[in-house]
């Protein structure tokens, strides 16, 4: 066995004991126990399952594809026995009515200090559909179980609601397939993982690691902690006043000793689109791998990952109208079986001894233990409802809602916007001048309005504009022009009261 494969890991035996220097008991002498154990249980209580519980005739069987396709094995859940779901092809615009899609999120009808509230924190996190919510619901009534691992029919269920949503995330990103899908926590846990396993096979003292000054802090701090541990370069892109990323500037940071390139596609503190296919190819013509970080596009905008090209893409389900605690690193399959594991544990194993174990390939190696089987099928759910509106449909009204609220803004007077790019989604930063940003959000949520005002975790890219923290209104495509109307209604009243003086 080649200890270097990354499916593999072996100890020097030396290393292993049981702490009295005593020899671990072999399998069989530990099934014989188990069998043991087990007779004692059975004597003490036998099956108290009902008779006509397990007299089903009448009952239909379920059609569940995890049992059909169940190999049970010791090495668990595999694909190679479970090819059940398609790859789900998604329309790029859907037949939904986006103008009544508020109707959708029952959240939006709450009432804040008696006004209508309006959420506009969407780049913080976005709002759940009626379908979310109910199908997580639905979840924990009826699928329950954990999953990959059992015979029965819930783990069956949740195993085929899980699996499904992996292929629902496959299609709405364009993957190549589900086994380059993996579910982690978020954004942040994805950029950790892959800075975790990418580290030691892609980094060497000296190398340099390429991120923009556009990028969140999650983008930035697993790069230092690499660049600590290592004696790696941080480099950073630097953009121009509008907040668009300098190319050429990038092209020249690019050379042989950049090994991977970590990039937004919309920067979450400006609303900046950046060119990440054109800076995908560029950073794979010296050789680096490319991350593309799409915390802030995939509500906005059609992804496709095949397209980018790019090596790996991650993003976090509730910003895409999912729930928190469940999120997606994207890997090209080959890439993600030649690395490491990050965590270890349960799921993630082929075959586990004291002194060696295998690791299953991707995604299942990079999932170890029990992880967030709910709120994956939530995202899945998520990805349902959005598909029935299409991506493109989404991003065109979404534009017309950005030029129109970039429009009344400038009219405030007073008023900054912080980042002007061309190409911009979903984010309206700015200051007013003479108001602090804190100052502005507690005005406004007087009113009923949610917006973030403060550093938006990307302190880099506003001191480069000079400022320590803007308000920034965010959308989504359930906003509407009478949302940005009440915005920009407060807005003006601002001059008539508090002002610290311009
Ligand atoms: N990253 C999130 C934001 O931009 C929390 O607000």
């Amino acid at each position: 066995m080649n200890t270097n494969d990354p499916s593999f890991l072996k100890l020097n035996p030396d290393s292993i004991t049981d702490g009295i220097g005593a020899n671990f008991p072999d399998e069989r002498s530990l099934e014989k126990l188990a069998r043991e154990m087990f007779g004692v249980l059975q004597s003490f209580g036998g099956s108290n399952i009902p008779t006509n519980v397990l007299s089903s005739q009448n009952v239909q069987k379920e059609t569940l594809p995890y049992l059909e396709d169940l190999k049970l094995t010791e090495t668990g859940f595999s694909y190679s026995n479970f090819q059940s779901f398609p790859i789900t092809n998604i329309p790029q615009s859907g037949g939904g009515n986006i103008v009544s899609a508020r109707r959708d999120f029952p959240i939006l009808t709450e009432t804040v200090n008696g006004k209508p509230l309006v959420w506009l924190d969407n780049a913080a996190t976005t709002q759940k559909p009626t379908s979310v919510i109910e199908r997580l619901s639905h979840f924990y009534l009826h699928e329950n179980s954990n999953i990959h691992r059992a015979a029965h029919t819930l783990a069956a269920r949740s195993t085929d609601a899980y699996e499904k949503a992996r292929s629902l995330v496959q299609g709405f990103i364009g993957a190549g397939s589900v086994e380059e899908i993996v579910f982690v926590r978020g954004t942040t846990e994805g950029i950790n993982l892959l800075s975790n396993i990418l580290s030691d096979k892609q980094i060497q003292a000296g190398d340099e690691i390429l991120i923009t000054h556009l990028e969140h802090h999650a983008n930035i701090v697993p790069w230092q902690m690499v660049c600590a541990k290592k004696g790696a370069k941080l480099k950073v892109a630097p953009v121009d006043d509008s907040g668009q990323i300098i190319l050429s500037e990038y092209e020249r940071l690019l050379n042989s000793k950049t090994k991977i390139v970590s990039i937004t596609q919309v920067s979450n503190a400006l609303g900046t689109v950046v060119p990440v296919e054109e800076m995908t190819r560029s950073a794979h013509k010296v050789g680096a791998l490319v991350i593309v970080d799409g915390a802030q596009s995939v509500s906005h905008m059609p992804v496709n990952v095949q397209e980018i090209d790019c090596d790996f893409f991650v993003f976090s389900g509730h910003k895409l109208f999912a729930p928190t605690g469940i999120g997606v690193v994207y890997g090209k399959k080959a890439i993600l079986d030649s690395l490491p594991p990050w965590q270890g544990g349960g799921n993630m194993i082929k075959d586990v001894n004291f002194d060696h174990t295998t690791f299953q390939e991707a995604p299942f190696r990079f999932e170890a233990g029990t992880g967030n089987i709910a709120d994956a099928v939530g995202l899945g759910a998520a990805i349902e409802y959005l598909n029935k509106f299409g991506m493109k449909q989404i991003s065109a009204f979404e534009h017309d809602l950005l030029e129109y609220g970039t429009k009344e803004l400038l009219k405030v007077p007073g008023l900054r916007l912080i980042g002007t790019a061309k190409d911009k989604a979903g984010v309206l930063s700015f200051v007013v001048n003479g108001f602090k940003t804190e100052e502005i959000g507690k005005r406004l949520a007087e009113e009923g309005i949610a917006v973030r005002a403060g550093h938006h975790c990307a302190q880099p890219i506003l001191r480069r504009f000079g400022l320590e923290s803007t308000v920034r209104p965010s959308l989504a495509f359930y906003n509407s022009c009478e949302d940005i109307d009440a915005l920009i209604r407060v807005l003006f009243q601002l001059g008539s009261r508090n002002r610290i003086g311009i």
